[in-house]
């Protein structure tokens, strides 16, 4: 297990000099941001302001302007954009907190845990049109309606996920189908969005698209093999969760087509996974080099990618795109 974990922990999952390149924009992103979340009503502020402290990869926003730096100089439109999908995140995940009876996000108590759900909730859904607010202002029909595809079919995915808890019989096609809906259309979003603001041709904003949906697959691949393999202080989330609650990724897909897959199943029928149940099929992962396989299936994705990327020219932001793309499978959180 720590051999394979150590994949995490490459050179490639790094994207500091991304981040120092594009610093003084991501300043611009952040005071955004912070004005989204500014509330006078001071019990309101108690709610919010917490959040700001909060401040994750922000791979989102770093995807909207890398994607429109690939055409454009002037990102001052992008910023906008940038911050928009950020905090459209950030609201999805203070409810999807609420879904996954999540304590732990970004290493700080969930919303749900300091001010429990209905407040979550109804937090999420203000910050969701807060950040709708910023796309309404770039008068752009074209992103509005993007954003509001894409939010759909996250809270869709979503659906399926919980529809499918404790099911053994779910499909890679499934799974794939699932992670697309839920997080990869959002990344294809973001780097769609940044080529239509830096005004790039309707082939571009196609392969930005795909490019971003690549990403976005690996990513959620990614996501589900930390949930196995990484370490709850660096992933700042709670380790082992999917299984706990019933949610069947990759990995355990993969080996419930393997010798070990009746045993896998008799667990994951039984509708309640203990800690010693965890372990168990921790051990059958590795046994069937499930994690392996998940793996190279993100390394695919990634790939694909990548290639997505051959109709832009070189430049700078190509590159980070390249790097980003590296990022979402071989980060450590
Ligand atoms: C978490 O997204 C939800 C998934 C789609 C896996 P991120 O991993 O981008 O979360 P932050 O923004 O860095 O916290
Ligand atoms: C990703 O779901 C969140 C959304 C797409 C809204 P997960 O439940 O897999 O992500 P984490 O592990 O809580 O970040
Ligand atoms: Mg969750
Ligand atoms: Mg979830």
């Amino acid at each position: 297990m720590i051999e394979f974990a150590q994949k995490f922990s490459a050179e490639a999952g790094s994207i500091r000099e991304v981040r120092t390149r594009l610093a003084h924009v991501m300043e611009q992103v952040e005071a955004q941001l912070a004005k989204l979340l500014e509330d006078e009503d001071l019990l309101l502020a108690k709610v919010y302001r917490p959040l700001q402290r909060q401040s994750g990869k922000r791979l989102r926003p770093l995807l909207v302007l890398l994607s429109a730096e690939c055409f454009t100089d002037d990102l001052s439109q992008a910023i906008k954009v940038g911050a928009c999908a950020e905090m459209v995140h950030n609201a999805s995940l203070i409810h999807d907190d609420v879904v996954d009876r999540s304590s732990l996000r970004r290493g700080m108590a969930t919303l749900n845990s300091t001010w429990g759900n209905k407040i979550a909730v109804l937090a999420g859904d203000s910050i969701f049109t807060r950040a709708l607010d910023l796309l309404i202002d770039q008068k752009s029909f074209r992103l509005l309606k993007s954003m509001t595809y894409m939010f759909s079919q996250m809270c869709d995915g979503e659906i399926l996920q919980v529809l499918n808890y404790y099911n053994a019989d779910v499909t890679v096609e499934d799974y794939i189908e699932r992670i697309k809906r839920k997080t990869a259309l959002f990344l294809a979003f973001c780097a769609e969005a940044g080529a239509v603001v830096g005004g790039a041709s309707e082939e571009e904003i196609q392969a930005l698209a795909n490019f971003g949906l690549n990403v976005g697959l690996a990513f959620q691949v990614a996501d589900d093999l930390l949930d196995f393999v990484g370490d709850e202080s660096t992933v700042g989330k709670p380790v082992c969760s999917d299984l706990r609650e019933g949610n069947v990724t990759l990995p355990v897909i993969h080996a419930l087509q393997t010798a070990s897959g009746p045993q896998i199943r008799a667990i994951i029928e039984a509708d309640e996974i203990t800690e010693q149940d965890v372990e168990v099929i921790l051990e059958l992962l590795n046994k069937e080099q499930s994690l392996d396989y998940a793996y190279s299936v993100a390394q695919r994705y990634v790939e694909q990618a990548i290639s997505c990327l051959d109709v832009i020219p070189p430049s700078p932001a190509k590159k980070d795109l390249i790097r980003i793309a590296q990022y979402a499978l071989h980060r450590r959180y």
